[in-house]
Protein backbone atom coordinates (compact mmCIF):
# COMPACT_ATOMS: atom_id res chain seq x y z
CA UNK A 1 0.00 0.00 0.00
CA UNK A 2 1.60 3.30 -1.13
CA UNK A 3 1.17 6.79 0.68
CA UNK A 4 -2.24 8.10 -0.55
CA UNK A 5 -3.38 4.53 0.22
CA UNK A 6 -2.22 4.41 3.61
CA UNK A 7 -4.58 7.73 4.12
CA UNK A 8 -7.41 6.73 2.76
CA UNK A 9 -6.89 3.61 4.42
CA UNK A 10 -6.13 5.15 7.87
CA UNK A 11 -9.05 7.96 7.69
CA UNK A 12 -11.58 5.09 7.54
CA UNK A 13 -9.90 3.14 10.50
CA UNK A 14 -10.02 6.75 12.72
CA UNK A 15 -13.95 6.84 11.90
CA UNK A 16 -14.61 3.41 13.27
CA UNK A 17 -11.52 3.22 16.39
CA UNK A 18 -12.70 6.85 17.76
CA UNK A 19 -15.26 5.31 20.20
CA UNK A 20 -13.24 2.26 21.11
CA UNK A 21 -10.08 3.52 21.93
CA UNK A 22 -8.82 4.30 25.99
CA UNK A 23 -9.64 7.78 27.11
CA UNK A 24 -6.40 9.42 26.25
CA UNK A 25 -5.73 8.47 22.69
CA UNK A 26 -8.93 8.88 22.10
CA UNK A 27 -8.67 12.36 23.29
CA UNK A 28 -5.37 13.11 22.03
CA UNK A 29 -5.94 11.36 18.37
CA UNK A 30 -9.28 13.36 18.39
CA UNK A 31 -7.82 16.24 17.41
CA UNK A 32 -6.23 14.81 14.20
CA UNK A 33 -9.56 15.03 12.67
CA UNK A 34 -9.00 18.08 10.37
CA UNK A 35 -5.40 17.83 10.66
CA UNK A 36 -3.30 18.61 8.63
CA UNK A 37 -4.95 22.02 8.01
CA UNK A 38 -2.40 24.01 6.24
CA UNK A 39 -3.07 27.41 4.72
CA UNK A 40 -0.68 29.12 4.83
CA UNK A 41 2.95 28.87 3.15
CA UNK A 42 5.02 26.95 5.67
CA UNK A 43 6.57 28.79 7.54
CA UNK A 44 4.25 31.64 7.31
CA UNK A 45 4.28 35.47 7.70
CA UNK A 46 3.38 35.47 11.61
CA UNK A 47 6.05 32.41 12.15
CA UNK A 48 8.79 34.87 10.54
CA UNK A 49 8.05 37.41 12.36
CA UNK A 50 8.64 35.67 16.08
CA UNK A 51 11.68 34.23 14.50
CA UNK A 52 13.46 37.05 13.40
CA UNK A 53 12.04 38.38 17.12
CA UNK A 54 13.90 35.66 18.55
CA UNK A 55 17.10 35.96 16.49
CA UNK A 56 17.63 39.39 18.00
CA UNK A 57 17.97 37.74 21.65
CA UNK A 58 18.59 33.93 21.16
CA UNK A 59 21.70 32.67 20.83
CA UNK A 60 23.13 28.91 19.18
CA UNK A 61 22.47 26.95 16.51
CA UNK A 62 19.57 24.71 16.31
CA UNK A 63 19.30 23.02 13.02
CA UNK A 64 15.90 22.31 12.80
CA UNK A 65 14.91 26.26 12.83
CA UNK A 66 17.39 27.03 10.32
CA UNK A 67 16.20 24.10 8.38
CA UNK A 68 12.56 25.41 8.10
CA UNK A 69 11.82 28.31 10.29
CA UNK A 70 8.64 27.44 12.07
CA UNK A 71 7.21 29.05 15.27
CA UNK A 72 4.25 27.66 17.58
CA UNK A 73 1.30 29.12 19.31
CA UNK A 74 -0.42 26.35 20.76
CA UNK A 75 -0.98 22.22 20.60
CA UNK A 76 -3.71 20.43 21.24
CA UNK A 77 -3.06 16.60 22.07
CA UNK A 78 -1.09 14.89 18.75
CA UNK A 79 -1.50 18.41 16.64
CA UNK A 80 0.68 21.49 17.36
CA UNK A 81 -0.67 24.85 16.33
CA UNK A 82 2.06 27.56 14.31
CA UNK A 83 1.67 30.96 14.77
CA UNK A 84 -0.20 31.23 11.57
CA UNK A 85 -2.55 29.05 12.55
CA UNK A 86 -2.15 25.61 10.66
CA UNK A 87 -2.58 23.03 12.52
CA UNK A 88 0.38 20.16 11.80
CA UNK A 89 0.80 16.37 13.21
CA UNK A 90 3.65 16.26 15.89
CA UNK A 91 5.97 13.53 15.31
CA UNK A 92 8.84 15.20 17.46
CA UNK A 93 6.81 16.10 20.62
CA UNK A 94 9.65 18.64 22.35
CA UNK A 95 11.94 15.64 21.64
CA UNK A 96 9.90 13.15 22.52
CA UNK A 97 9.32 14.67 25.72
CA UNK A 98 4.72 15.75 25.79
CA UNK A 99 4.15 12.06 24.71
CA UNK A 100 0.82 11.82 26.04
CA UNK A 101 -0.25 15.05 24.21
CA UNK A 102 -0.49 18.91 23.92
CA UNK A 103 -2.46 20.17 26.54
CA UNK A 104 -3.26 16.92 28.41
CA UNK A 105 -5.83 17.81 30.72
CA UNK A 106 -5.52 15.44 34.09
CA UNK A 107 -1.08 16.57 33.32
CA UNK A 108 -1.98 20.19 33.57
CA UNK A 109 -4.34 19.90 36.40
CA UNK A 110 -2.33 18.16 38.53
CA UNK A 111 0.04 20.39 38.57
CA UNK A 112 -1.75 22.96 39.21
CA UNK A 113 -3.41 21.44 42.18
CA UNK A 114 0.36 20.85 43.30
CA UNK A 115 1.55 24.27 42.50
CA UNK A 116 -0.84 25.72 44.65
CA UNK A 117 -0.15 23.48 47.83
CA UNK A 118 3.50 23.67 47.55
CA UNK A 119 6.36 25.27 45.30
CA UNK A 120 10.10 23.42 45.97
CA UNK A 121 11.32 22.10 49.13
CA UNK A 122 14.50 20.78 47.31
CA UNK A 123 15.35 16.91 48.81
CA UNK A 124 12.95 16.97 51.63
CA UNK A 125 10.32 14.62 51.93
CA UNK A 126 7.29 15.47 50.41
CA UNK A 127 3.71 13.30 49.78
CA UNK A 128 3.97 13.35 45.91
CA UNK A 129 8.32 12.83 45.62
CA UNK A 130 7.61 9.77 48.22
CA UNK A 131 4.43 8.51 46.26
CA UNK A 132 6.16 8.87 42.79
CA UNK A 133 9.50 6.77 43.88
CA UNK A 134 7.24 3.96 45.99
CA UNK A 135 5.09 3.74 42.11
CA UNK A 136 8.48 3.90 40.29
CA UNK A 137 9.46 0.83 42.33
CA UNK A 138 6.79 -1.26 41.51
CA UNK A 139 7.59 -0.31 37.60
CA UNK A 140 12.04 -0.93 37.70
CA UNK A 141 13.05 -4.05 36.38
CA UNK A 142 14.62 -6.14 39.45
CA UNK A 143 16.16 -4.40 42.61
CA UNK A 144 16.53 -1.01 41.16
CA UNK A 145 14.26 0.82 43.65
CA UNK A 146 16.56 3.74 44.56
CA UNK A 147 15.89 6.81 42.85
CA UNK A 148 17.00 10.78 42.46
CA UNK A 149 15.09 13.28 40.57
CA UNK A 150 16.10 15.60 38.14
CA UNK A 151 15.32 18.51 35.38
CA UNK A 152 16.92 17.32 32.28
CA UNK A 153 18.27 14.31 30.79
CA UNK A 154 21.97 15.26 31.19
CA UNK A 155 21.83 15.48 34.54
CA UNK A 156 20.73 12.29 35.65
CA UNK A 157 23.83 11.43 33.40
CA UNK A 158 25.89 13.38 35.26
CA UNK A 159 24.16 11.45 38.49
CA UNK A 160 24.55 8.20 37.04
CA UNK A 161 28.35 8.26 36.20
CA UNK A 162 28.96 9.81 39.74
CA UNK A 163 27.41 6.72 41.66
CA UNK A 164 29.30 4.60 39.35
CA UNK A 165 32.31 6.51 40.47
CA UNK A 166 31.41 5.96 44.01
CA UNK A 167 30.65 2.42 43.69
CA UNK A 168 33.85 1.25 41.40
CA UNK A 169 36.14 3.90 42.62
CA UNK A 170 37.22 4.33 39.20
CA UNK A 171 36.35 7.05 36.13
CA UNK A 172 36.92 4.90 32.75
CA UNK A 173 33.95 4.79 31.05
CA UNK A 174 32.72 3.07 27.82
CA UNK A 175 30.05 3.73 25.40
CA UNK A 176 29.04 3.76 22.05
CA UNK A 177 28.71 5.54 18.55
CA UNK A 178 26.03 7.26 17.72
CA UNK A 179 24.90 7.65 21.37
CA UNK A 180 23.37 10.69 22.80
CA UNK A 181 23.54 10.71 26.66
CA UNK A 182 23.46 14.83 27.01
CA UNK A 183 25.28 18.40 26.95
CA UNK A 184 27.09 18.61 30.01
CA UNK A 185 30.92 18.00 29.84
CA UNK A 186 30.76 14.59 31.46
CA UNK A 187 27.95 13.66 29.47
CA UNK A 188 29.21 15.05 26.04
CA UNK A 189 32.44 12.80 26.68
CA UNK A 190 30.12 9.55 26.72
CA UNK A 191 28.54 10.24 23.26
CA UNK A 192 29.07 11.80 19.56
CA UNK A 193 28.11 15.37 21.54
CA UNK A 194 31.09 17.32 21.15
CA UNK A 195 32.00 20.09 18.47
CA UNK A 196 35.32 21.84 17.74
CA UNK A 197 34.50 24.02 20.35
CA UNK A 198 33.85 21.99 23.04
CA UNK A 199 37.42 21.08 23.40
CA UNK A 200 38.70 17.66 24.14
CA UNK A 201 36.74 14.53 25.48
CA UNK A 202 37.92 14.42 29.53
CA UNK A 203 40.25 11.51 29.74
CA UNK A 204 39.46 8.08 30.65
CA UNK A 205 36.28 7.87 28.35
CA UNK A 206 36.30 5.66 25.18
CA UNK A 207 33.94 5.66 22.45
CA UNK A 208 33.45 2.13 20.69
CA UNK A 209 30.89 0.73 17.74
CA UNK A 210 27.69 -0.68 19.05
CA UNK A 211 26.13 -3.90 17.55
CA UNK A 212 24.14 -1.80 14.97
CA UNK A 213 24.36 -4.63 11.86
CA UNK A 214 23.26 -2.24 9.06
CA UNK A 215 26.24 -0.70 8.83
CA UNK A 216 28.60 -2.65 11.16
CA UNK A 217 31.94 -1.13 11.31
CA UNK A 218 33.70 -4.08 11.35
CA UNK A 219 31.85 -4.81 7.29
CA UNK A 220 31.00 -8.49 9.32
CA UNK A 221 27.83 -10.44 8.08
CA UNK A 222 24.94 -11.28 11.60
CA UNK A 223 25.12 -14.80 11.00
CA UNK A 224 28.67 -15.49 11.17
CA UNK A 225 30.51 -12.47 13.41
CA UNK A 226 30.16 -14.27 16.59
CA UNK A 227 29.09 -10.45 17.59
CA UNK A 228 32.43 -9.40 17.34
CA UNK A 229 31.41 -6.42 18.79
CA UNK A 230 31.25 -7.29 21.86
CA UNK A 231 34.36 -8.80 21.98
CA UNK A 232 36.24 -5.63 20.37
CA UNK A 233 34.52 -3.52 23.20
CA UNK A 234 35.76 -5.49 25.59
CA UNK A 235 39.15 -5.71 24.59
CA UNK A 236 39.33 -1.74 23.54
CA UNK A 237 38.07 -0.90 27.28
CA UNK A 238 40.82 -3.25 28.77
CA UNK A 239 43.88 -1.77 26.02
CA UNK A 240 42.81 1.89 27.08
CA UNK A 241 42.39 1.35 30.67
CA UNK A 242 44.60 2.57 33.40
CA UNK A 243 43.17 0.60 35.60
CA UNK A 244 40.03 2.37 36.99
CA UNK A 245 37.40 0.92 34.85
CA UNK A 246 33.67 2.26 36.39
CA UNK A 247 31.80 1.21 33.88
CA UNK A 248 29.57 1.25 30.34
CA UNK A 249 26.85 3.57 29.06
CA UNK A 250 24.73 2.31 26.48
CA UNK A 251 21.48 3.11 24.65
CA UNK A 252 19.66 -0.25 24.42
CA UNK A 253 17.95 1.85 21.29
CA UNK A 254 19.62 4.93 20.26
CA UNK A 255 17.74 8.13 19.72
CA UNK A 256 20.58 10.54 18.34
CA UNK A 257 20.96 8.16 15.45
CA UNK A 258 17.57 7.06 14.76
CA UNK A 259 15.97 4.42 16.68
CA UNK A 260 18.66 2.32 15.98
CA UNK A 261 17.94 -1.19 17.46
CA UNK A 262 21.21 -3.55 18.70
CA UNK A 263 21.68 -7.00 17.53
CA UNK A 264 20.41 -9.73 19.66
CA UNK A 265 22.87 -10.67 22.56
CA UNK A 266 24.42 -7.17 21.80
CA UNK A 267 23.33 -5.92 25.26
CA UNK A 268 23.41 -9.37 27.10
CA UNK A 269 27.34 -9.23 25.94
CA UNK A 270 27.45 -5.32 28.19
CA UNK A 271 26.45 -7.16 30.82
CA UNK A 272 28.40 -10.13 30.92
CA UNK A 273 31.57 -7.86 30.15
CA UNK A 274 30.90 -5.69 33.32
CA UNK A 275 30.13 -8.99 35.51
CA UNK A 276 33.61 -9.90 34.00
CA UNK A 277 35.25 -6.84 35.35
CA UNK A 278 33.36 -5.45 38.58
CA UNK A 279 31.86 -2.31 36.49
CA UNK A 280 28.84 -1.24 36.57
CA UNK A 281 26.18 -1.34 33.71
CA UNK A 282 23.88 1.91 33.03
CA UNK A 283 21.12 2.06 30.28
CA UNK A 284 20.11 5.43 29.28
CA UNK A 285 16.50 5.06 28.53
CA UNK A 286 15.68 8.77 28.47
CA UNK A 287 13.97 8.30 25.18
CA UNK A 288 12.88 4.63 25.47
CA UNK A 289 11.99 4.05 29.25
CA UNK A 290 8.47 4.17 30.37
CA UNK A 291 6.84 2.44 27.51
CA UNK A 292 7.86 4.16 24.01
CA UNK A 293 9.64 0.73 22.75
CA UNK A 294 6.37 -1.58 23.73
CA UNK A 295 7.75 -2.95 26.90
CA UNK A 296 8.17 -0.75 30.27
CA UNK A 297 12.05 -0.23 29.40
CA UNK A 298 13.86 -1.50 26.25
CA UNK A 299 16.72 -3.83 28.31
CA UNK A 300 13.35 -5.80 28.91
CA UNK A 301 13.41 -6.77 24.84
CA UNK A 302 16.31 -8.54 25.86
CA UNK A 303 16.09 -9.77 29.08
CA UNK A 304 19.45 -7.38 30.23
CA UNK A 305 18.69 -5.73 34.00
CA UNK A 306 21.82 -3.10 34.00
CA UNK A 307 22.69 -1.46 37.63
CA UNK A 308 21.12 2.03 36.75
CA UNK A 309 18.84 3.15 34.58
CA UNK A 310 18.36 6.67 33.53
CA UNK A 311 15.22 8.20 32.37
CA UNK A 312 12.53 9.84 31.20
CA UNK A 313 12.14 12.54 28.65
CA UNK A 314 8.60 12.56 28.81
CA UNK A 315 7.78 11.64 33.01
CA UNK A 316 6.52 14.90 33.05
CA UNK A 317 4.72 15.05 29.79
CA UNK A 318 6.97 17.87 28.83
CA UNK A 319 7.36 19.23 32.24
CA UNK A 320 10.90 19.20 33.41
CA UNK A 321 11.47 15.88 35.30
CA UNK A 322 14.31 13.24 35.11
CA UNK A 323 15.00 10.37 36.94
CA UNK A 324 17.85 7.67 37.85
CA UNK A 325 17.36 4.47 39.51
CA UNK A 326 20.00 2.07 41.45
CA UNK A 327 19.85 -1.04 42.23
CA UNK A 328 19.75 -1.46 45.84
CA UNK A 329 22.65 -4.08 45.81
CA UNK A 330 24.57 -0.30 45.95
CA UNK A 331 23.14 1.57 48.51
CA UNK A 332 25.93 2.37 50.84
CA UNK A 333 27.40 3.90 47.61
CA UNK A 334 24.78 5.50 46.19
CA UNK A 335 24.15 7.47 49.42
CA UNK A 336 27.76 8.77 49.40
CA UNK A 337 27.63 9.82 45.47
CA UNK A 338 26.08 13.26 46.25
CA UNK A 339 22.96 13.59 44.28
CA UNK A 340 21.25 16.70 44.95
CA UNK A 341 19.81 19.68 42.53
CA UNK A 342 17.49 23.00 43.14
CA UNK A 343 14.52 21.92 41.31
CA UNK A 344 15.17 18.51 40.42
CA UNK A 345 11.73 16.33 41.73
CA UNK A 346 9.92 19.73 43.29
CA UNK A 347 6.28 18.64 44.12
CA UNK A 348 4.34 19.58 40.55
CA UNK A 349 7.04 18.21 38.32
CA UNK A 350 6.24 14.92 40.96
CA UNK A 351 2.55 15.44 40.41
CA UNK A 352 2.97 15.52 36.70
CA UNK A 353 4.81 12.23 36.51
CA UNK A 354 2.49 10.60 39.13
CA UNK A 355 -0.53 11.95 36.67
CA UNK A 356 1.69 10.33 33.36
CA UNK A 357 2.19 6.98 35.26
CA UNK A 358 -1.75 6.80 36.16
CA UNK A 359 -2.75 6.94 32.19
CA UNK A 360 -0.03 5.23 31.41
CA UNK A 361 -1.33 1.89 33.81
CA UNK A 362 -5.02 3.26 32.88
CA UNK A 363 -4.67 3.20 29.52
CA UNK A 364 -2.35 0.14 29.16
CA UNK A 365 -0.73 2.14 26.97
CA UNK A 366 2.54 -0.16 26.91
CA UNK A 367 0.72 -2.37 25.20
CA UNK A 368 -0.71 -0.37 22.96
CA UNK A 369 2.69 1.29 21.59
CA UNK A 370 4.03 -2.84 21.49
CA UNK A 371 0.88 -3.22 18.85
CA UNK A 372 0.42 0.06 17.00
CA UNK A 373 4.22 0.29 16.52
CA UNK A 374 4.93 -2.92 14.82
CA UNK A 375 2.17 -2.12 12.14
CA UNK A 376 3.74 1.34 12.00
CA UNK A 377 7.60 -0.29 11.75
CA UNK A 378 5.85 -2.85 9.14
CA UNK A 379 4.71 0.48 7.23
CA UNK A 380 7.77 1.93 6.90
CA UNK A 381 10.05 -1.59 5.79
CA UNK A 382 7.51 -1.59 3.14
CA UNK A 383 8.11 1.95 2.18
CA UNK A 384 11.68 1.46 2.55
CA UNK A 385 11.20 -1.24 -0.06
CA UNK A 386 9.60 0.98 -2.46
CA UNK A 387 11.21 3.96 -1.80
CA UNK A 388 15.02 3.95 -3.48
CA UNK A 389 16.42 7.14 -0.88
CA UNK A 390 15.16 4.84 1.75
CA UNK A 391 18.15 3.35 3.20
CA UNK A 392 16.79 1.22 6.15
CA UNK A 393 13.40 1.54 8.68
CA UNK A 394 14.31 1.28 12.10
CA UNK A 395 13.41 1.37 15.57
CA UNK A 396 11.07 -0.47 18.10
CA UNK A 397 7.70 0.60 19.59
CA UNK A 398 7.28 4.34 18.71
CA UNK A 399 11.00 5.04 18.45
CA UNK A 400 10.97 4.43 15.06
CA UNK A 401 13.15 6.25 12.12
CA UNK A 402 13.81 6.10 8.33
CA UNK A 403 17.63 6.28 7.24
CA UNK A 404 18.02 7.85 3.71
CA UNK A 405 21.00 7.63 1.21
CA UNK A 406 21.90 8.56 -2.01
CA UNK A 407 20.39 6.16 -4.30
CA UNK A 408 22.94 6.07 -6.54
CA UNK A 409 26.05 5.22 -4.40
CA UNK A 410 23.94 3.98 -1.10
CA UNK A 411 25.97 6.25 1.28
CA UNK A 412 24.00 7.86 3.91
CA UNK A 413 22.42 11.28 2.97
CA UNK A 414 21.98 14.13 5.55
CA UNK A 415 21.24 16.01 2.77
CA UNK A 416 18.25 13.94 1.60
CA UNK A 417 16.53 13.31 5.09
CA UNK A 418 16.68 17.20 5.28
CA UNK A 419 14.66 17.21 2.09
CA UNK A 420 12.27 15.13 3.09
CA UNK A 421 11.95 16.55 6.51
CA UNK A 422 10.96 19.75 4.73
CA UNK A 423 9.27 18.20 2.61
CA UNK A 424 7.03 16.62 5.35
CA UNK A 425 6.89 19.67 7.43
CA UNK A 426 5.51 21.64 4.63
CA UNK A 427 2.57 19.25 3.94
CA UNK A 428 2.20 19.39 7.98
CA UNK A 429 3.60 16.74 9.54
CA UNK A 430 6.30 17.68 12.17
CA UNK A 431 9.36 15.36 11.79
CA UNK A 432 13.42 15.54 13.06
CA UNK A 433 16.18 14.81 11.39
CA UNK A 434 19.37 14.02 12.37
CA UNK A 435 22.19 13.51 10.41
CA UNK A 436 21.17 11.07 7.69
CA UNK A 437 18.09 9.97 9.92
CA UNK A 438 14.55 10.96 10.39
CA UNK A 439 12.70 10.11 13.49
CA UNK A 440 9.25 9.61 13.15
CA UNK A 441 7.72 8.70 16.68
CA UNK A 442 4.28 9.23 17.36
CA UNK A 443 3.50 10.09 20.59
CA UNK A 444 2.03 7.34 23.01
CA UNK A 445 -1.25 8.79 22.57
CA UNK A 446 -1.43 7.97 19.08
CA UNK A 447 -4.07 5.94 17.91
CA UNK A 448 -2.61 2.95 15.34
CA UNK A 449 -4.86 4.82 12.45
CA UNK A 450 -3.53 8.15 12.98
CA UNK A 451 0.22 7.09 13.51
CA UNK A 452 -0.41 5.37 10.08
CA UNK A 453 -2.14 8.05 8.53
CA UNK A 454 0.59 10.64 9.15
CA UNK A 455 3.25 7.95 8.11
CA UNK A 456 1.23 7.80 4.81
CA UNK A 457 1.83 11.61 4.83
CA UNK A 458 5.91 11.39 5.02
CA UNK A 459 5.74 8.70 2.58
CA UNK A 460 3.86 11.13 0.08
CA UNK A 461 6.89 13.44 0.73
CA UNK A 462 9.70 10.95 0.13
CA UNK A 463 7.76 10.61 -3.43
CA UNK A 464 7.61 13.74 -3.69
CA UNK A 465 11.28 14.32 -3.36
CA UNK A 466 12.41 11.41 -5.40
CA UNK A 467 9.92 13.02 -8.55
CA UNK A 468 12.53 15.59 -8.50
CA UNK A 469 15.83 13.67 -8.39
C1 LIG B 1 19.00 9.23 25.06
C2 LIG B 1 19.21 10.62 25.57
N1 LIG B 1 19.91 10.81 26.69
C3 LIG B 1 20.11 12.05 27.19
C4 LIG B 1 19.60 13.16 26.57
C5 LIG B 1 19.84 14.54 27.15
O1 LIG B 1 18.66 15.04 27.68
P1 LIG B 1 18.49 16.62 27.99
O2 LIG B 1 18.43 17.33 26.67
O3 LIG B 1 17.21 16.71 28.76
O4 LIG B 1 19.67 17.03 28.80
C6 LIG B 1 18.86 13.01 25.41
C7 LIG B 1 18.29 14.19 24.73
O5 LIG B 1 17.97 14.21 23.59
C8 LIG B 1 18.65 11.70 24.88
O6 LIG B 1 17.96 11.49 23.77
Amino acid sequence: MDGEAAVGEALAAEARGAETEPASIAWASSFAADAPRIHTPIPGPASLELLARRNRHEFGDFPWIDMLPLSFAGGAGVTLEDMDGNRLIDLTHGHMSAALGHGNPEVAEAIDVQARKLMNTRNYPTEARIELMERLAQITPGDLNLFGFFSSGTEATEAALRVARTITGGHEFLSFYGDYHGKTVGAMATGEGGTPNTGPRSSGHMTVPGGWCHRCEFKLEPSSCGLHCVDFAERAMLVNSHGRLAGIIAEPVTNGSGGRVYAPGFLKGLRDICDRHNIVLIFDEHATGLGRTGKWWAGDHEGVIPDIIIFSKFLGNGYPITSIAVSERFTAEANRSSQSSTHGGQPAACAAALAVLNILQRDKLVDHVARAGEACLNFLKGLAARHPIVGVAQGRGFLIGLEFIDPKTGAASAQMASKVAVETIRRGVVVSPVGPTMRVSPMLVTSEAVALRTLGIVEEAIADVESRL
